[in-house]
């Protein structure tokens, strides 16, 4: 008799949230069995909403769901841990795009710099960094110091003798995912964020937005670059990211009270590709 109090309890806990709790789970709704399926459902049913909806909506979700969440993550770095720390690995076996990317990359961040009311080209903050890609055609040319973060050590590690002869002016070498990563408080001009916001979460890429705020000199600007989807939101299952259209990641922005200072898409990416775009942030 208790315990079937106990599993009506549990019935009507569940009831609002999932047509598909019956007698027979709540008969075993202290069991492990009940636990794990609740745990699943509710991961399929975020993966599959994360497929269908703009991100933005989720932000209760994402935040709810921990173990949604260290899914989402601990994927990814499963898929990092078997990716080579070489140029190609980075550029997701598109190396041909390397000079492509860098060389845009350069144009649109001299735009930004070293002018009155222009971010200074004393230290810039690689975020995402790898092997130090960015850093060593992008970065280095520019500024006097830069610092790295990566959740990746063997990437970083390898970042030592690739970045060459300037490696001395990368001063920090921080070795943690960005979700849980703090940049020092007014520490930098600029604050480089390429092809890794889709491996955050909304909420914590919006905060993360908002920490790189507070890293910033007055002057200032956050670049993020990043492959941008036509339409809606794609899980990658592979890497364990997602790609955001445009207007949602404009919503995130906005959202850690952020400004797009200036935009352009990425010019001679394959049709075939996902189209990239390079965002200044104020
Ligand atoms: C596609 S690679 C791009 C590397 C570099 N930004 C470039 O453009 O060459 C993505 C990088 O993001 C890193 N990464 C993925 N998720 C991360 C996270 N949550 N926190 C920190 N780094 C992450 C990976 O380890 C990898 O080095």
């Amino acid at each position: 008799m208790e315990e079937k109090v106990e599993w009506k309890k549990a019935h009507y806990a569940f009831k609002s949230r999932w047509d598909r709790t019956d007698d027979d789970m709540c008969r075993h709704s202290m069991s492990f069995f009940l636990h794990k399926t609740i745990r699943s459902d509710f991961f399929s049913s975020y993966l599959f909403l994360l497929e269908q909806l703009p991100l933005v909506k989720l932000f209760a979700l994402t935040s709810e769901v921990i173990n949604g969440e260290m899914q989402f993550y601990s994927r990814a770095r499963r898929f990092y841990e078997e990716v080579p720390a070489t140029e190609e690995g980075m550029m997701g076996d598109f190396l041909e795009l390397n000079s492509i990317d860098v060389e845009a990359s350069s144009v649109f961040l001299r735009k930004l710099v070293g002018g009155p009311g222009k971010a200074d080209t004393k230290y810039a903050l690689d975020c995402g960094c790898g092997i130090g890609r960015v850093t060593r055609y992008v970065l280095l040319p520019v500024f006097s110091c830069v610092d790295v973060v990566d959740m990746m050590d063997n990437f970083l590690f390898e970042a030592l003798s690739y970045i060459g002869k300037d490696v001395t002016k990368v001063k920090d070498y921080f070795c943690v995912a960005l979700q849980d990563f703090t940049p020092p408080i007014k520490k930098y001009d600029v604050i480089w964020i390429q092809w890794v916001t889709g491996h955050l979460t909304d909420k914590d890429l919006v905060e993360f937005l908002i920490r790189c705020k507070c890293g910033l000199k007055d002057d200032g600007v956050i670049i993020i670059k990043d492959n941008i989807g036509r339409q809606g939101c794609i899980l990658d299952q592979t890497d364990s990211s997602v790609i955001r259209e445009i207007e949602i990641l404009r919503k995130i922005i906005a959202k850690a009270d952020l400004e797009i200072i200036c935009a352009e898409k990425q010019l001679n990416i394959p049709e075939q590709l996902v189209p990239v775009w390079m965002l200044a942030l104020k």
